[in-house]
């Protein structure tokens, strides 16, 4: 039986399947308890954001499984169509009685999901829970990426070499070039998951990077833009943001690593392990313990300069995309060379 929890509750007894997501921030070292009042109270937001839903599946009057939907409303501007993303999506019990639940959840949210006008669902799962992945499979939702999540303390960073390069926080000069880079380094030679799907417009996916790295240098996603400077020019930068929600709820100061790129040129240098390193330690004087950032499982340069900078893997995603639109094909296209499409309908030939 599906609940509509925002509506109706009951809102403690979430906690019954909630204390699955401890494990995945045991990495983050909270502890169940805090991590568990942690994801009760995103949950609530998430309730009370206009067009979002909390629902649980019960089984045997027992709450077996929980999820939330909520509405992508920066990257729907940047789309110009809306967009949401499952932020939670747990079950309990066996394989099978997690696909039940899992099933019976993504059905109700879809739902929800083409009632309210989304054309886009996105959605993140840790890939030890293959039901979840199954799940999601057996709905029609494509694989966009798979993503190692990194680690840094500051007691672990590999020593600094002596530096070639200035790093220092942002300066507006700085915003013209460096938007330029930001435009184009996510969506070329690496691929992002908004890259990958076919249903996102590249030109639309290189605004949301430059965007991303504008609305970063303005405080709003990130707490510093720390840049890479030579010669008088930015070759490079990285945007951190402290996570202070999970600090109110935790104890523990967490930060997430945003982007971070080095001009193509520049690149082979070690000038983003120096980064990295800068960054972490930026944090450490804020008093942040603990950085995370995720890396495309396939993006090894940038697994060796984490690795280089003192970084070690805490966590691996797979990250699912559904097109719910109509009008354009389910699947991405097929039997097209790379970047040349027949249809007008990929993204690489916008
Ligand atoms: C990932 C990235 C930031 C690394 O920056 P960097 O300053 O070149 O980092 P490093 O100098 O430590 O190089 C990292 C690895 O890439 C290799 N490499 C990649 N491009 C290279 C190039 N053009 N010349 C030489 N080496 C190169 C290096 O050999 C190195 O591997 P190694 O340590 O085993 O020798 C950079 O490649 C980049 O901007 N990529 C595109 C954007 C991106 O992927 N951002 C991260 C998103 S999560």
């Amino acid at each position: 039986m599906i609940i509509d929890i925002a509506q109706n509750g009951p809102w403690d007894k979430l906690k019954e399947v909630l204390w699955l997501s401890t494990h995945s921030m045991e990495k983050y070292e909270a502890s169940p308890a805090k991590a568990a009042a942690f994801q009760l109270a995103q949950l609530r937001v998430t309730a009370a954001k206009p067009a979002a839903c909390v629902m649980a599946h019960a089984r045997n009057e027992q709450m077996a499984g929980v999820a939330a939907l909520e509405p992508s409303d920066w990257e729907s501007k940047i789309y110009r169509f809306l967009m949401g993303k499952i932020s939670i999506l747990l079950a309990v019990g066996t394989y099978t009685e997690q696909l039940h639940s899992y099933h019976a959840l993504l059905a109700e949210l879809e739902t929800r999901a083409r009632a309210g006008g989304l054309r886009h669902l996105a959605c993140r799962v840790d890939t030890r829970d293959t039901a979840q992945v199954h799940s999601l499979e057996s709905a029609g939702f494509l694989l966009m990426d798979t993503t190692l999540e990194y680690l840094w303390k500051p007691g672990l960073l590999t020593p600094e070499p002596p530096p070639k390069w200035i790093i220092r926080p942002h300066q507006a000069e700085d915003l013209a070039p460096l938007t330029k880079i930001a435009r184009t380094a996510f969506t070329d030679r690496m691929k992002t998951r908004y890259a990958e799907d076919s249903h996102l417009p590249l030109e639309q996916t290189r605004e949301l990077y430059a965007e991303w790295l504008l609305e970063s240098c303005r405080g709003t996603f990130a707490h510093v833009v720390l840049v890479a400077e030579a010669a008088g020019k930015p070759i490079g930068f990285q945007t951190y943001k402290i996570d202070e929600e999970f600090f109110k709820a935790t104890g523990v100061a967490l930060a997430t690593f945003g982007l971070g790129t080095v001009l193509s040129e520049q690149r082979g240098q070690r000038i983003f392990p120096s980064l990295l390193r800068a960054v972490v330690r930026w944090g450490e004087g804020q008093g942040v313990t603990l950085s995370r950032g995720r890396v495309v499982v396939h993006n090894l340069p940038m697994q060796r300069a984490c690795q280089r900078s003192g970084a070690y893997v805490g966590a691996t995603f797979h990250t699912f995309h559904k097109w719910l639109g109509s009008g354009r094909p389910a699947l991405p296209c097929r039997g097209v060379p790379s970047g040349k499409v027949s249809n007008g309908q990929c993204h690489s030939d916008v």
